[in-house]
């Protein structure tokens, strides 16, 4: 992309960590450093030396492998109950095998791993490679590669009904400010949005699942996904094949809005659709004492601003939430010259497809006629081929209340929350688009642990605990999502 719309996004991007999680074009405008380019040296040097470290300590402790470990505690305690009809001890079981201490250890080593070695969208190498290593330790077959780092792992009989799980892989370009034992060893890139829990508590859940396995009623599909946070990751997936066959997909977030644990979704629009505009408004350069010789696109960008802000005050239904932001403007340097051109640009953001679509169009139509108004005339790039265009996360109200269920049944009724829509955006909305889909988080605040700032903070972090009730649910979603559709 040309270094005009790298500013332009940079100075998106810090908007947009304002926002738990946000409309995540602001990474496309960084891209990783060269320093480090494609040498993934470092992180196997660090996973290597971690992992043999861990592996030590495990020998001189018990005398028994992580990787034999897994193999004895699929053949060991093999669960009995069957759970074709659930019950609150099916619950207490699955819970029960995410809270075992060595594997909590286990999704805790993990997500440090991976959080320590952060990598960007589209660069998740070590981090898709690390899931395989997992996922071929407990015997789950996966088809590798899938939107260049992406995995599809299948665990259950290989016959329908598919329903499917996702975990999103990728980084953010942010300097870690947290001073830890596991901080990013990556200079300028961290796991600032979670991703490293979300891959965690994914393979914990295929953990469970594989344990299991016998008594599921159909397939379950693990997806995880590069380049959340860049925006095409989850449309690759879609077009490499991720939703054969699958009728239904859930997803989890963590979030430092809510306690340790906690789980929150809603049913209908949760998180907005989201876009991006630039816009080239063209006027004629002239002497600034002589402005009749001149055509001033200063004067138009600046009416075009003032117009924009009535879209959403004016035109929209004041119920139906939206955002116009103009978060760029950028024009002319000499004090004494009127320039050729101004750029301006910003973000809009509406929780339906339809007022999504009309923001779009009205801004397009809003600042090409000010434009007009002043002799200036303007083009406007949605970047649509970058599809940085996020579609709403919505929820379907059939996903959420299955989502509802197994997390009260799990967690209890006090540990769940209806929470409200929120003006971030999630990828996951393109998979949402294609199947019946349930969005939730998680959440992981502990003022203890200081876990309380929000995703894309150079502080945040979370309070792992969260991690295998996460694996729990997305064990429980799945198993009995396949029971209830067989
Ligand atoms: C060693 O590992 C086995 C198998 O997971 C477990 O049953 C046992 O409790 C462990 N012993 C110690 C001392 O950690
Ligand atoms: C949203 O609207 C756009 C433009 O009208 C259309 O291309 C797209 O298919 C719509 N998506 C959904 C889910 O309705
Ligand atoms: C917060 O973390 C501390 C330290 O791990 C723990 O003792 C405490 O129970 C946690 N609090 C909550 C509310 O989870
Ligand atoms: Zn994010
Ligand atoms: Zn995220």
């Amino acid at each position: 992309m040309n270094p005009r719309i790298l500013s332009l996004l940079s100075s998106i991007s810090i908007v947009s960590t304002l926002i738990l999680i946000t409309c995540t074009i602001s990474v496309i405008g960084a891209k990783p450093d060269s320093s480090s380019g494609n040498d993934f040296s470092y992180l196997e040097r660090s996973c290597l030396s971690k992992w043999a470290a861990a592996e030590e300590e495990n020998n001189r402790k018990n005398q028994t492998s992580p990787r034999r470990r897994t193999a004895e505690m699929l053949s060991l305690e093999t669960p009995e109950l069957d759970c074709t009809v659930w019950s609150e001890a099916c619950s207490e079981e699955v819970l029960n095998l995410a809270r075992r201490p060595e594997n909590v250890r286990w999704m805790k080593d993990l997500r440090r791993i991976i959080h320590a070695n952060p990598e960007l969208a589209f660069e998740e190498f070590e981090t898709s490679r690390l899931i395989r290593q997992e996922l071929d330790g407990m015997e789950v077959a996966y088809r590798f590669p899938m939107a260049g780092t992406g995995i599809r792992a299948t665990i259950g009989t290989g016959e329908p009904p598919f329903v499917a799980l996702r975990a999103d892989m990728d980084a953010l370009p942010i300097q870690e400010a947290v001073e830890w034992e596991h901080k990013s060893q990556v200079a300028g890139k961290m796991h600032a949005c979670g991703h490293d829990a979300h891959v965690a508590m994914l393979i914990g859940a295929a953990k469970i699942l594989k344990t299991r396995e016998h008594h599921l009623k159909g397939t379950v599909i693990l997806l995880f996904q590069p380049a959340e946070e860049a925006g095409n990751g989850a449309k690759r997936m879609i077009s490499d094949g991720a939703l054969e066959n699958v009728e239904a997909i859930f997803a989890v977030h963590v979030s430092h809005q809510h306690p340790t644990a906690v789980i929150g979704s809603r049913p209908g629009p949760l998180l907005a659709g989201c876009g991006f505009f630039r816009a080239v408004i063209r006027g004629k350069q002239g002497s600034a004492g002589n402005p009749h010789r001149s055509v001033d696109p200063v004067l138009a960008a600046s009416a075009s601003v003032i117009s924009l802000q009535g879209i959403v005050s004016r035109e929209a239904n004041p119920l139906d939430s939206q955002v116009v932001s103009v978060t760029s403007f950028n024009g002319g340097d000499n004090l004494d010259a009127i320039p050729d051109t101004v750029v301006i640009g910003g973000t809009f953001r509406a929780f339906s497809n339809t007022s999504f679509y009309q923001l779009l169009k009205r801004i397009e139509e809003v600042i090409v006629e000010q434009a007009g108004v002043f002799r200036c005339s303007a083009t406007i790039d949605f970047f649509e081929k970058e599809y940085t265009i996020y579609p709403p996360t919505v929820n379907d109200e059939k996903m959420y209340e299955h989502v509802r269920k197994v997390a009260v049944d799990l967690v209890g009724r006090e540990n769940f929350r209806v929470v409200p829509p929120m003006m971030g955006a999630e990828d996951f909305s393109f998979y949402s688009e294609v199947v019946p889909a349930a969005f939730f988080y998680i959440g992981i605040r502990n003022e203890t642990l200081g876990s309380i700032h929000s995703g894309h903070s150079p502080h945040f972090m979370i309070d792992e605990d969260a991690l295998p009730v996460g694996a729990a649910t997305h064990a429980a979603i799945a198993e009995r999502y396949l029971n209830e559709h067989r």
